[in-house]
C-alpha cells in the first residue's frame, strides 16, 4: 500500500489558497507581533507575516506536521523566498478547554473556519487587541453582536490577493434577517448570518 502523502501546507494551499497577503496587510497595518491561531490546520500563512505565531489543533496530522520544525522552516523559506526568523509553536490541544498559554499576549486572534474560537480564546487577546474571524461557523456573527469588540476592516479577496476595507464600514454585519441575529441562535446551529454586503472575513479590535 502507498504511504499517505505528508502533510503540507503546500499541498493544503492548493484548497484553501495561499492566505500570505491578507497576513502581510494586517501585520502592517496593525503592528501585529504575535498571533493565536486555533483550529489552524496546516494554515502556515500567518508565519510569512507575524513574528510570532502559536498555532492549536486538535489533528493528528496538523501535530505531525508541526513537529517537524525542520520541513515548516523550509515551507516557510520557499514561500517567502529567504529564510525567515520567524517564531512557530504549536499545541496540539483542544482550543475549548483551557490553553498554557497567558491571558492577554496576543496581538491577533485568528478564526477561521474552525468554531466558535472567539468565545473560548478571547482571554488571550491583549487590551485593543485583533481577532480575525470569518462567519462559516457563526463566529464573526457571535464578535458582530458583541459590545466588547468594533469592527475595524472588513477582508476581501480575488484569488490569492487579498484587500482590507476599512471603509463605509457600517455597510457590513446588517443582517438580511434581522431575527437571525440571536446569538443563542447562533451558538446552538454553528453557523453564521447572512449580510446585506458580504466580506471573506472580518478583522474586530477589543474596545
Ligand atoms: C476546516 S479546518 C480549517 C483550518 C484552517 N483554519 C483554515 O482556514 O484552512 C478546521 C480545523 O479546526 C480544528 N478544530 C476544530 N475544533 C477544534 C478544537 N476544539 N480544538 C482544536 N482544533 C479544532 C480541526 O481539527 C481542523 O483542523
Amino acid at each position: 500500500m502507498t504511504p499517505a502523502p505528508s502533510p503540507s501546507w503546500e499541498s493544503y494551499r492548493t484548497s484553501i489558497g495561499d492566505r500570505s497577503m491578507m497576513f502581510a496587510a494586517i501585520a502592517e497595518t496593525w503592528h501585529v507581533e504575535n498571533a493565536l491561531y486555533p483550529g489552524s490546520y496546516l494554515d502556515l500563512s500567518p508565519s510569512t507575516a507575524i513574528p510570532s505565531v502559536t498555532y492549536v489543533d486538535t489533528d493528528r496530522r496538523a501535530a505531525r506536521y508541526f513537529a517537524d520544525s525542520d520541513f515548516v522552516r523550509a515551507e516557510l523559506a520557499r514561500a517567502m523566498r529567504t529564510e525567515s526568523a520567524a517564531r512557530v509553536d504549536f499545541l496540539h490541544a483542544d482550543y475549548t478547554m483551557s490553553l498554557p498559554l497567558a491571558d492577554g499576549a496576543f496581538d491577533l486572534l485568528i478564526s477561521l473556519y474552525a468554531g466558535p474560537v472567539w468565545e473560548h480564546c478571547r482571554r488571550h487577546l491583549r487590551a485593543h487587541g485583533l481577532l480575525l474571524a470569518n462567519t462559516s461557523h457563526g463566529d464573526a456573527s457571535l464578535a458582530a453582536l458583541d459590545p466588547d469588540v468594533e469592527l475595524v476592516a472588513a477582508v476581501h479577496h480575488r484569488g490569492d490577493r487579498y484587500r482590507l476595507d476599512a471603509r463605509s464600514l457600517d455597510g457590513y454585519l446588517v443582517p438580511k434577517k434581522p431575527a437571525a441575529a440571536d446569538p443563542d441562535l447562533i451558538r446552538r446551529t454553528g453557523r453564521g448570518i447572512a449580510y446585506t454586503r458580504s466580506a471573506f472575513a472580518y478583522l474586530f479590535r477589543l474596545r
